[in-house]
Formats: structure tokens, C-alpha cells, sequence
């Protein structure tokens, strides 16, 4: 399956790496520089069912039920996203901006909850979910530092993870770093344990050789 013209993106971290804040920031400056974007997140980003799917997700008296059928959910999640948004978004020749892409259901099902990576590699090598980030920020903090920013400002739609413990936020962390190790020329990572003005600043410079 072609991305055709468009340049796809995704954003990576823990909660409280301050993803939402930079993606925002980059929208605005790409769009000053004359760029068309489009800034979608996941889970929940597909258009119509994504609501809903990201309130099973979100809900902890479902998810902690759902066993494997959470890496499942995601990946329909993923599948109804990228056919309903991202792809018909990089046809137009946008660029997109996605707030969580699969290195979350690496990290968070994968490294966080143990569950088999081999069922997340072998979903994601289907139709449509072949599709992969041209680049991918992780926005890396210690685990005790994002789960602070987190607490501190409170979950928006429901409990999430916020009641999990610290080892699991280290976890997922290490996951990130993994998936970063491995595939260096894709994922970027970035400390955000900084100003939100060098958080963007970084955030540029690892988008440097993208954008013309
Ligand atoms: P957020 O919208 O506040 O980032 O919350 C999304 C939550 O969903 C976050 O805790 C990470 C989690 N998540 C997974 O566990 N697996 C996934 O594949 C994705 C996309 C998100």
C-alpha cells in the first residue's frame, strides 16, 4: 500500500512526556511555513467508531478484563484510524502527526503488560497495518517524572493508567528506548525533561532532513 506524497509522523513517551504540547507547537510552525497538517492521536483518532473504541480502551474495568484481546482492540483501533484519516490524509500530501502509533502497543501491551510481541508483529504485518511512521519522536522523561506531570494534571477521559504503579511506567519506558535502539534511523529520541521552547526546538532539529 502506497503513503504516496504526504509525510507521516508519530510521537511517542510515557504520560506526562509532554507529547500533546509539542505536537500542537509543531502544527502551528509547520503551518507558518506553509505546510498543509493534519493532528490526529490514537487511540480513538478513526472516524466514526474511534470514539467509542477509545472509551472500551480508556475504561479500566474493560481493559484490565480484555487479556489479549486489548492488542486486538488497538490494532482494530489502528486499522479503522489509518483507513478513515491517515492514509486519505498522505494522499492529499499532508503531513500527519500522530499522537501514539504502534510503538505504544510495543511498548504499553508489549514491554508494560508482558503481553506476546509476536501477536502485535504478526497483526501489524496485515493490511492495512503495514503502514510505518517515516519518522517517530520519542519524547523520553524518567518514568517518576511523567507520572508526576501526569498526576498533577489529571486524566481527561477516565482513569487510564494513572493508577498503575512506577515499575510500570519503567517498563514501558524501557520499551520505547528497545524499539529506539533497534530502528535508530526512525525514532528519534528527544529529552523532554526541558523547557516546552527547547522540547520544540529539538523536536525541529530531529525533523531537520524531512522538511524542505
Ligand atoms: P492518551 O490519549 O492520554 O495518550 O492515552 C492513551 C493511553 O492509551 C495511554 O495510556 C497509552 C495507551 N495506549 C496503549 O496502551 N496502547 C496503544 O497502542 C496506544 C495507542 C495507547
Amino acid at each position: 500500500m502506497s503513503t504516496s506524497s504526504g509525510l507521516f509522523i508519530s510521537f511517542e513517551g510515557i504520560e506526562g512526556a509532554g507529547k500533546s504540547t509539542q505536537i500542537s507547537r509543531l502544527a502551528r510552525s509547520l503551518e507558518a511555513r506553509g505546510h498543509r497538517v493534519l493532528a490526529t492521536h490514537e487511540p480513538g483518532g478513526g472516524m466514526p467508531a474511534g470514539k467509542s473504541i477509545r472509551g472500551l480502551l480508556k475504561d479500566p474495568a474493560i481493559w484490565r478484563e480484555l487479556g489479549m484481546a486489548e492488542i486486538y482492540l488497538y490494532a482494530a483501533d489502528r486499522a479503522h484510524h489509518l483507513e478513515s484519516v491517515i492514509l486519505p490524509a498522505l494522499d492529499r500530501g499532508e503531513i500527519v502527526l500522530c499522537d501514539r502509533f504502534l510503538d505504544s502497543t510495543r511498548a504499553y501491551q508489549g514491554a508494560g503488560r508482558g503481553r506476546c510481541v509476536d501477536v502485535i508483529e504478526a497483526l501489524h504485518a496485515l493490511e492495512p497495518l503495514t503502514i510505518r511512521p517515516k519518522r517517530t519522536l520519542l519524547f523520553d522523561v524518567e518514568a517518576h517524572v511523567g507520572l508526576a506531570r501526569a498526576r498533577s494534571r489529571g486524566s481527561s477521559d477516565g482513569a487510564g493508567y494513572d493508577d498503575e504503579d512506577l515499575s510500570f511506567f519503567e517498563r514501558v519506558r524501557e520499551g520505547f528506548l528497545q524499539i529506539a535502539a533497534a530502528e535508530p534511523e526512525r525514532v528519534r529520541i528527544i529529552d523532554a525533561d526541558a523547557s516546552p521552547e527547547t522540547v520544540a526546538q529539538r523536536t525541529l532539529e530531529a525533523l531537520d532532513d524531512l522538511l524542505i
